[in-house]
């Protein structure tokens, strides 16, 4: 598309003057008059209405209005403003109908508020107040309805209910998960869902299934409780621990996935009570998935570690800090002086915050004297680091969450975005439903978004690159490259065209087992756009293949013109809360903060004359690298930074075994994971919540957390146990608080050049952000690539590094499930996340369950080269014949005992996404 046809779909909507109360407003034309009324700065109650849901029932009559000229009162949300008119919201008249209205909800709505949750945030209760409502002429009418006590977090009591029809409007227009809707007539409607009415889901639920139709499409995200005015819909969780006036509210940012939400925690004698959405979140306004706004219980478990852990004749022992700190500075010291620095490794997190893994990585690198630096980045997103770095010069997400709304066409490739990003798949959603954006999913599992698609290419696992070639190949013959963008703003465009002219449909059709005819139909909705954004997450990194798999999503989006401007680009969505951050703030054994080069002399000696040592310019060790090492006994101290590579690396068997032959492994952590159980020494780390710092989302967003409570007993932020190790061994490092850290970083990082505390505190700020007067960035490459032009890279298709055959003959694959986070060391811990999803699933078609005689739910064992696990089956058609679905959540049966350490031979990646198995039943 052209900037004049852009322009000339953004025309501008004409103004109307509207006199409200005898103050002159201008308005949008098509303005509702509450729309003009909140402009002017002018309250009108309302119980249904409300901003954050798309469009406003117009079902409670609060709002009435009196229009000069009109006969009848006006419900305002719903009445548009035409020019002139003139409006008055508090005459005697209007006054009188809203008090019939409250007298009507009234006199159906229970008198509990002394014991009501709501008591003190109740919409109703405040406005029968304000109208003075003591009784009602129209008597009690109460409905006498059993409470719903089915969902695991949300407790429904319909008897409370004032049929706004908030929730029905944000689950099926915002949410879309159509789990309630309207049941019954006249004097008996009610709020129903599912066919029992009742909230509660089907167990180990999969989404997007409509495999049980006995259970409603709850997902739990609670946004319905979110909208609900009255008591009607409560977080059950928090029943009981108190008053709306008691909480204090922290604003901080969810430490799950990298969409990097907003809410505020409600903070009660020292602990967190409960979640609460908060409008004014940037990324999801109140919008937030069943993970962040129910799934933080675990702060508060008992079995939080709380002291320092030594071992001692082979037991883990709780010791002093001081005797813990020196036992490390000790160890580390004398490896060091009897090996060498690079006999000595970190593992970061990307569960920390941007100034812990800055520290970490500056002790790595002051302090042990080694680049042995890395983090699980390595393992999800290192091929996009290493890919569009090369293509664009910058490894990052080019545009941002809410321009995806906006988009014309969305491409979705190895992410399933609705369980693993709950919020960046509302906004695909929308696109799609209400700005009419088409949709390609490329996925070969079943997912929920493709339902919405347009398209779905179901590519055999590990052929993204030829898919890629095969659209690509079609935007050219048809002609329907942008060639003007290529010419200006791209070179080795030729080179590219050359392999990619080899990939016709019909080969690719036999190389991805995707048809000819929907590569060609996918290629001319992707380059006729005219916005597309290309979304993709691990299917796409976590292959042998993964830097060309990134590769061939730059190429495409060059070759159409679709970076560098709004609702376009290419998207990785980052897994954990900070994995960008982690990456930027230089967690990785070739780069400084900012991607500055280890191996660059003059980087070299910026940092070096900043930290006051001599730093290595030698490009360090990787994860699997660091394992491999300390297998062979040539790493021989390990500091894990609240990770578990126990749980998270591919061929688990080989890299426990490495952590167990670690001479001196140190892990920091809130719990007891696999990895600290093979530790040598403990430390207690925080939750988010009992620190502050700041983490980068994954479309560049740098965002606070608020410390709002206390550490749970001796535990401490890590970014205060790096210090103190630092000083025990002899460094000074020292620092009041993370924000003088941060000062530490824009000075030494030009991408967070401008990025101070002061400045992130309410909206966060987007990198590249260069100085202090620098107002951050939306979308990268406007006008020009980072690296100068945009490289095309001719990628040739190769296999995977370990195909079905014989003795193994199914492909295995893995992901993640909404209810669940990585290694499950958080979720598993949360009450009602396993209720909701209690265990290990094998996902299989119903033509393989067929073939080897495994009945839904029964017992099977899955083998590879490397390993086996016994988990139950689920028979569906989520899965293609031959191949087989894992999450890697469950310790139980930990998928990753049977994946592949093959790398990529780029980004270092192992390839978890294919590996061959066998299954059979067991008993
Ligand atoms: S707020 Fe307008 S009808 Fe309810």
């Amino acid at each position: 598309m052209k900037d004049t046809e852009i322009k000339k779909e953004k025309k501008a909507t004409p103004l109307v003057q509207v006199t409200i109360d005898d103050k002159k407003v201008m308005v949008e034309s098509g303005s509702t008059i509450l729309d003009a009324a909140n402009q002017a700065g002018i309250k009108i109650p309302t119980l249904c209405a409300m901003p954050e849901i798309n469009h406003y029932p117009g079902s409670c009559r609060m709002c009435v209005v009196e229009v000069e000229g009109m006969p009848c009162l006006a419900a305002s949300c719903v009445y548009p403003v035409r020019d002139g008119m003139v409006v008055h919201t508090h005459t005697e008249r209007v006054i009188k109908a809203r008090k019939t209205v409250l007298e009507l909800l009234v006199s159906s709505h229970p008198l509990d508020c002394m014991t009501c949750e709501k008591n003190g945030e109740c919409d109703l209760q405040d406005l029968a107040y304000e109208y003075g409502i003591k009784e009602s002429k129209y008597g009690r009418n109460e409905k006498n309805l059993p409470l719903d006590d089915s969902n695991p977090f949300i407790l429904r009591d319909l008897n409370k209910c004032i049929l706004c029809r908030r929730c029905v409007e944000i689950c099926n227009e915002i949410q879309q998960s159509k789990a309630i809707g309207i049941g019954f007539r006249g004097k008996k409607t009610e709020i129903i869902a599912g066919i029992g009415n009742e909230l509660g889901h089907e167990t180990n639920i999969t989404i997007g299934s409509d495999e049980n139709p006995d259970y409603s499409q709850c997902v739990s995200c609670g946004q319905c409780v979110a909208v609900c005015p009255v008591g009607a819909l409560t977080d059950k969780a928090a029943i009981g621990k108190g008053r709306a006036w008691e909480f204090e509210k922290v604003h901080t940012t969810c430490n799950y996935c990298g969409c990097g939400c907003g809410f505020d925690l409600n903070i009660k004698d020292g602990k967190v009570v409960k979640v609460t959405s908060n409008a004014d979140s940037v990324v999801n306004g109140i919008n937030l998935c069943v993970k962040g706004r129910f799934g933080n219980d675990y702060i508060h478990r008992e079995d939080r570690l709380k002291t320092p852990l030594i071992r001692k004749n082979g037991k883990l022992e709780p010791a002093s800090w001081e005797e813990a700190l020196q036992l490390v500075s000790d160890k580390f010291k004398d490896i060091k002086e009897k090996h060498g620095s690079d006999s000595l490794a970190v593992l970061s997190s990307a569960k920390c915050t941007n100034e812990e893994n800055f520290l970490l990585m500056k002790f790595a690198r002051a302090v042990l004297g080694t680049n042995n630096v890395d983090h699980c980045a390595r393992l999800c997103h290192s091929a996009t680091v290493a890919g569009l770095a090369q293509a664009f010069g910058s490894g990052a997400m080019t545009n941002s969450i809410k321009e995806i709304a906006n988009a014309s066409v969305i491409y979705v490739t190895g992410s399933n975005t609705t369980e693993n990003h709950p919020i960046i798949a509302l906004e695909i959603k929308k696109a799609v439903t209400k700005n009419g954006a088409k949709l390609i999913v490329a996925d070969p599992r079943e997912i929920e978004l493709t339902k919405y698609a347009t398209l779905w290419l179901r590519q055999r696992p590990g052929t993204d690159v030829a898919l890629f070639n095969g659209l690509m190949n079609v935007i050219i013959t048809e002609g329907l490259e942008d060639k003007g963008f290529i010419k200006e703003k791209t070179e080795d465009y030729e080179k590219m065209k050359e392999i990619v002219l080899k990939y016709t449909p019909e080969i690719v059709e036999k190389l991805t087992g995707v048809s000819a005819e929907d590569i060609k139909k996918a290629a001319r909705i992707y380059a006729k756009g005219p916005r597309t954004s290309l979304i993709y997450s691990m299917g796409i990194t976590q292959h042998t293949t993964g830097t060309d798999n990134v590769l061939s999503t730059a190429n495409i989006a060059m070759l159409t013109g679709n970076v560098g401007k709004e609702s376009t680009g290419v998207n990785p969505l980052r897994g954990q809360s900070n994995v960008q951050g982690a990456c930027d703030l230089g967690a990785l054994p070739n780069v400084y903060s900012g991607y500055q080069k280890v191996t660059d002399p003059q980087i070299n000696e910026k940092f070096s004359k900043a930290w006051g040592a001599d730093l290595s310019n030698q490009v360090g060790l990787t994860v699997v690298e660091i394992l491999n090492a300390a297998y062979e006994g040539k790493v021989k101290g390990i500091f894990v930074m609240a990770e578990n590579p126990a749980m998270s690396d591919p061929d688990l068997n080989h890299a426990r075994e490495a952590l167990k032959k670690t001479e001196f492994l140190v892990v920091s952590d809130m719990f007891m994971t696999e990895t600290a159980e093979m530790a040598d020494v403990v430390l207690p780390g925080v939750s988010f919540v009992e620190k502050d710092g700041t983490i980068t989302n994954t479309e560049r967003r740098v965002q606070r957390f608020h410390k709002a409570i206390e550490p749970i007993g001796e535990a401490k932020p890590e970014w205060q146990m790096i210090s103190e190790l630092a000083q025990k061994m002899g460094y000074q490092m020292s620092y009041n608080h993370p924000s003088e850290i941060m000062e530490e970083i824009a000075e030494l990082t030009p991408i967070y050049g401008g990025m101070f505390y002061p400045r992130l505190e309410e909206k966060g700020m987007q990198w590249p952000c260069l100085d202090a007067n620098h107002p951050g960035t939306k979308f990268l490459h406007k006008g020009k690539f980072s690296r100068g032009k945009g490289k095309f890279f001719p990628v040739e298709f190769r296999e995977a590094a370990e195909l079905p055959d014989e003795e193994y003959p199914l492909i295995f694959t893995t992901g993640r499930v909404l209810y669940h986070f990585h290694t499950g060391t958080v979720t598993r811990k949360s009450k009602g996340l396993n209720e909701v999803y209690k265990e290990a699933l094998v996902e299989i078609s119903p033509q393989d369950a067929k073939k080897w005689s495994i009945k839904d739910g029964a017992m099977v064992e899955v083998a590879s080269r490397r390993g086996k696990i016994k988990a139950k089956a689920k028979v569906t058609e989520k899965s293609d014949d031959g191949v087989v679905f894992m999450s890697f959540h469950f310790h139980e049966a930990a998928a990753n005992l049977l994946t592949n350490a093959a790398l990529d031979p780029v980004a270092k990646i192992p390839e978890y996404k294919v590996c061959a198995v066998k299954i059979k039943k067991v008993s």
